[in-house]
């Protein structure tokens, strides 16, 4: 994963590679490390732990320089430490490399290095790069860095600097994202937006195997073929306010606030109202002859955005009549999957970096399907990859844990189905309209999940569950998917184990686990499994397990057969995992706050997993 960034200019660089490290964080952040090349020698300064302890370090170290590049690493050659760090450097420090993603078969690589007479000091991938470029190096840094990234299979973005070439920065990138900044006599780079855009809103997004070389005044892109290219920069306009903590403690708990506002945003985007007949519609950009020729839906995705998958499986079948299955994006390509140009493949991520997504719909792009993605990231490498994309407007992510971006993905699919039932002639306009007045109204109902009543109860439970060693979470129909990203949340973010199961397969195995110390959260909402589901309960009773039930408000029957319960409004049944996750986020997270873990920055994880 990891971020990458880089400045070359006539302002001090430390703070501004400092600066822009901290936006990256959420890409890794195990480790960090700047290094800044000034009067003929390159200064590098890397920290173990997060950007503060960098951003410390570089301080008191006085790092002074005009050109320099920076790195947030989230590790996967090497364990996290100082040594293994980025940015590395040759033989003779006069290079030095920054990189995100991974390098195929550098081990054999190494080897070969090694017996040439190179000494390595790290263990990671990354390494061979700077040894590849000192040894292809022959007076022109560019020529270089094309030469080996010629030879080298994997995935890459990339920074480069030479002792040589005081005022250019080499960069490139295949399959992990980088794009340019381009300022007024000084120029940026980084693996996102965010990152710069207290800058420049002038960015230039590099395409695989392309490679740009900066300086101050001057950028100049290629391939790694030597094929000259000229493009125009975007002019971004996407705000940084979004990006504060604004009061919260957590960035987690401001966006589980921000659902009612994104999910609004979301629908407004997509939702028209018709002069004449005043009815809703919707526009996802079909048309009916496109429909037609659908004969099936693949979704491809990782994660939480996988579950948003299960949900929209159930949306576009119910509604559209059109067979969807859903994928583990990591799977799909080694499936040999049966699919042609009458699939529709719908590619769901949060971030729209996800390497498996990624690959995922490249895949199916051989086969000749349509890709469409989902995504909430403008300008991701998803969104430019597919054929179309539909945005989620949830706004920046910022904690690891995905909650709005969940509820936006939600509402989307939801409208993605109305939209292709009315094409697809099993909808009318007056029945579309109805759908999408509810899905309206869904953001009143988040908003009274969120009140302080159900905060305290929500707190209350937390302190009393905190700390428990096992949680199980179990749910039919779409409630099975809510179990599923309960648990995910739960374990993300506070290291205890929890698992998601149907609740019909309970008796097929994890019954074995319930006594007294076993808490399990149960989906347990009015609809047509809700006797099944009591069932359940009662099974889990038998056995002294504690029951949470999340359960449809006014169901006051439901207090004497469970230990505790969170009420939810009672809404559309399409609409029930909109609320249902609603308490699931909050109690995953005060568990996590009671047991003081690192909410927004869970360990081993990070935001994007742009690495396979
Ligand atoms: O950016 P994406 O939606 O593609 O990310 C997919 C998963 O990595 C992500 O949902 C992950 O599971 C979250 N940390 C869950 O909260």
């Amino acid at each position: 994963m990891c971020g990458i960034t880089g400045y070359v200019g006539s302002r001090q660089v430390a703070p501004i590679l400092v600066e822009a490290l901290g936006y990256l964080e959420y890409r890794g952040y195990d480790s960090a490390g700047i290094a800044v090349l000034h009067d003929n020698k390159i200064d590098i300064s890397r920290s173990i732990g997060k950007v503060s302890s960098l951003k410390f370090l570089v301080q008191q170290k006085k790092v002074e320089g005009q050109i320099g590049l920076g790195h947030t690493r989230w590790a996967t050659h090497g364990q996290p430490s100082e040594k293994n760090a980025h940015p590395h450097s040759d033989c003779h420090g006069k290079i030095v490399v920054v990189h995100n993603g991974i390098i195929d078969g550098h081990m054999e690589l190494k080897k070969v290095l090694e017996n040439e007479g190179h000494i390595f000091s790290s263990q990671t991938d990354s390494e061979v790069l700077a040894h590849l470029i000192e040894k292809y190096y022959d007076g022109d840094l560019s020529v270089a860095v094309g030469k080996v990234l010629k030879n080298i299979l994997g995935s890459y973005s990339l920074g480069v600097m030479h002792v040589d070439h005081p005022g250019l920065l080499v960069v490139a990138r295949h399959q992990s994202p980088l794009l340019v900044g381009c300022g007024d006599n000084e120029n940026f780079i980084s693996s996102d937006i965010r990152a710069i855009l207290s800058q420049t809103r002038r960015i230039i997004f590099l395409e695989d195997q392309e490679m740009a070389s900066l300086t101050a005044k001057d950028i100049h892109i290629e391939t790694i073929d030597g094929k000259k290219i000229d493009r125009k920069p975007h002019f971004v306009e996407e705000s940084l306010e979004q990006s504060e903590k604004n009061g919260y403690d957590h960035f987690m708990l401001k966006e589980i606030f921000e659902q009612p506002t994104a999910i609004k945003r979301t629908l407004e985007s997509r939702v028209f109202e018709d002069k004449k007949s005043g009815l809703l519609s919707v526009d996802m950009g079909f048309d009916e002859e496109e429909i037609k020729n659908i004969k099936n839906i693949v979704i491809v995705s990782c994660g939480t955005s996988w579950h948003a998958g299960l949900i929209a499986r159930r949306y576009i079948e119910k509604l559209c009549k059109i067979p969807v299955s859903v994928e583990y994006a990591a799977e799909f390509r080694y499936n040999e999957p049966l699919i042609d140009r009458k699939t529709l493949v719908i590619g769901i991520s949060q971030s729209g970096e996800t390497a498996d997504t990624l690959a995922a719909i490249r895949e199916a792009k051989k086969y000749g399907s349509r890709i469409i993605a989902l995504c909430n990231v403008v300008g991701s490498s998803l969104s430019r990859e597919a054929d179309r994309t539909i945005y989620t407007y949830a706004g920046p992510e910022i904690g690891v844990a995905s909650t709005k971006a969940f509820t936006c993905q939600l509402t989307l699919l939801y409208l993605l189905a109305l939209d292709l039932a009315y094409k697809n002639k099993q909808m009318d306009g007056d029945e579309v309209s109805k759908c999408i007045m509810k899905i309206q109204g869904i953001t009143a109902s988040i908003e009274k999940s969120l009140s302080t009543e159900n905060l305290d109860k929500i707190k209350h439970i937390s302190c009393k569950y905190s700390q428990s060693r096992n949680f199980l979470y179990l749910g039919r129909g779409s409630g099975f998917a809510i179990a599923l990203e309960g648990a995910l949340k739960l374990k993300e973010i506070s290291y205890i184990h929890a698992e998601g199961y149907h609740a019909g397969e309970m008796k097929h195995g994890p019954i074995a686990l319930i006594d007294k110390n076993m808490p399990v959260v149960v989906l347990a909402l009015k609809g047509r499994r809700y006797d099944k589901i009591l069932a359940n309960i009662a099974e889990i009773k038998a056995r002294d397990g504690k029951v949470i039930a999340i359960a449809t408000e006014g169901d006051d029957a439901i207090v004497e057969l469970t230990d505790e319960v969170i009420y939810v409004p009672d809404v559309d049944r399409f609409m029930t995992p909109l609320v249902a996750v609603i308490p699931l986020q909050l109690l995953s997270y005060y568990i996590a706050f009671q047991r003081n873990c690192d909410v927004d920055q869970p360990r081993n994880l990070a935001k994007s997993v742009t690495v396979e």
